[in-house]
């Protein structure tokens, strides 16, 4: 058995590439379902987010498998293998454990420390869960991610202070409007006519640090405006105007500054619908959508600035170095947390000389039970018969316990092998008879 990661994320793949990647809940459950008709895949779990495909699995053969994997991954993508590998991060094993800790963690995100990702961790265990997807070996590691997610949240710096893909994509806004006043720093909305589509998390997200920036109102347009009118019912500081999608084109053709976080497959804002609008002469778009709400040929229109989630970057360098610094100290317990499992999995390693052993033992009390029970004859009741075969099982059990946990105990390999040996030894376990 082997554990192992395949994926791709911000940090190996532009936006164009991770969005040919993204999975919808809707269609989880059929590719967990083609992974694990895959002969070499033997457990899967995905992890889906706007900068993250993961497959975390459990292989038989670990070449064999990544590449059973990596053909998936180009089937779903529409991309060749060889377009789609130098996009793609392959690690086994301690990696593998390290990799998924940090990115559960906040470590791994382009905001560094941002909370979404810990409940998109949740979903991943949800997902392969209700869809039987992983065993026990990914469920463990799973639910260990999103423990150590919830630790570093709560026992470290990092969890402190509100940041998220949506925060950074306000202080991108306050930014580019700052460099359109020929200002090098980030200035307040409050002169923006400001709209937000989609209202969804993110752009609640959005709603809470629009208002904390000073923005004076906004239009919140979504496909249910009901869902919209909730939302805005929670910011009763903060003007919001709720409307229906359908008024997305009066809505670019009078605001200056559009984000959009939709979960829409298709972008909603082309060049062919801004084109002929008739536009106040300078419209900021900024998209937080993977796959991305607008298509990147309006870019190519006079007075109109777009940007997407990679473009955030820009602003998330400005501040990363106060937060690497807080992350730091979320180091050591992920390798504490990550030791904890390792140590699980070694463990593992012991079970089927500890499973030849119990059945050594219990071949052992069934004949010399039956052999005791032929002896008493008739006169012997089933109540006392009851009571001498459970005689027979508490021994096995008392016996058996000091190996299994001596085995099961946390130490080095080379230690645990020389114990299984000498068991193996002492009491005659061949290994043949694992196969019954
Ligand atoms: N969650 C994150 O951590 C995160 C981080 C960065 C970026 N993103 C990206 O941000 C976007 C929104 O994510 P979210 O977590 O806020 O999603 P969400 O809570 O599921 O909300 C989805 C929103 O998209 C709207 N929507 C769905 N399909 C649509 C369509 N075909 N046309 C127009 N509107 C549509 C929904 O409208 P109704 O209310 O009418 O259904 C709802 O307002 C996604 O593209 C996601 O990848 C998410």
């Amino acid at each position: 058995m082997h554990l192992a990661v395949i994926g791709l994320s911000h940090r190996t793949a532009p936006v164009e590439i991770r969005e040919r990647l993204s999975i919808p809940e809707q269609t989880m459950e059929d590719s967990l379902q083609q992974l694990r008709n895959e002969e070499q895949v033997l457990e899967a779990s995905i992890l889906s987010t706007c900068n993250r495909l993961e497959i975390y699995t459990l292989l038989r053969h670990p070449e064999l498998g990544v590449s059973a994997v990596g053909s998936f991954l180009s089937r779903l993508s529409g991309l060749g293998v060889e377009q789609l590998s130098p996009h793609l991060f392959t690690y086994h094993h301690e990696e593998a454990v390290d990799h998924l800790l940090r990115v559960a963690a906040g470590l791994d995100s382009l905001v560094l420390g941002e909370g979404q990702i810990l409940s998109q961790v949740k979903k991943m265990v949800r997902l392969g869960q209700e869809h039987r997807s992983v065993g026990p070996i990914l469920n463990r590691l799973m639910n260990q991610a999103v423990s150590t997610g919830k630790r570093v949240r709560t026992e470290t710096n990092l969890g402190t202070g509100a940041v998220s893909i949506s925060s950074a994509a306000v202080e991108l806004a306050q930014l580019k409007v700052g460099q359109a006043r020929c200002l090098d720093q980030l200035v307040g909305l409050d002169e923006e006519q400001v709209a937000v589509v989609g209202a969804g998390r993110m752009s609640r997200l959005l709603l809470q640090h629009l208002q904390a920036k000073g923005c004076r109102g906004v239009v919140l347009l979504n496909r249910t405006v009901a869902r919209a009118e909730l939302m805005a019912a929670d910011f009763p500081a903060l003007p919001v105007q709720c409307r229906p999608i359908t008024d997305l084109d009066h809505c670019l053709s009078t605001c200056s500054l559009v984000f959009t976080s939709t979960a829409a497959e298709e972008p909603i804002i082309d060049a062919e619908r801004l084109h002929p609008l008739n536009r106040r002469s300078s419209l900021m778009l900024v998209d937080i959508g993977v796959p991305r709400n607008i298509a990147a040929d309006v870019g190519d229109l006079a007075g109109v600035q777009r940007f997407d989630v990679d473009d955030l970057q820009e602003v998330v360098n400005r501040n990363q170095e106060a937060r690497r610094e807080m992350a730091q100290e979320a180091e050591a317990l992920l390798a504490e947390e990550s030791r904890l499992f390792l140590e699980w999995w070694d463990g593992l390693e012991a079970v089927p000389v500890l499973n030849r052993l119990r059945r050594q033992l219990e071949e052992i009390r069934e004949s010399e039970l039956q052999k005791a029970l032929s002896r008493m004859g008739p006169d012997f009741s089933a109540r006392e018969r009851k009571v001498v075969e459970a005689l027979s099982k508490g021994i096995i059990n008392k016996i058996l316990h000091p190996p299994v946990t001596h085995l099961r105990a946390p130490q080095s390999r080379q230690q645990r092998h020389q114990s299984m040996r000498t068991l193996a030894e002492l009491f005659d376990l061949n290994e043949g008879s694992d196969e019954s």
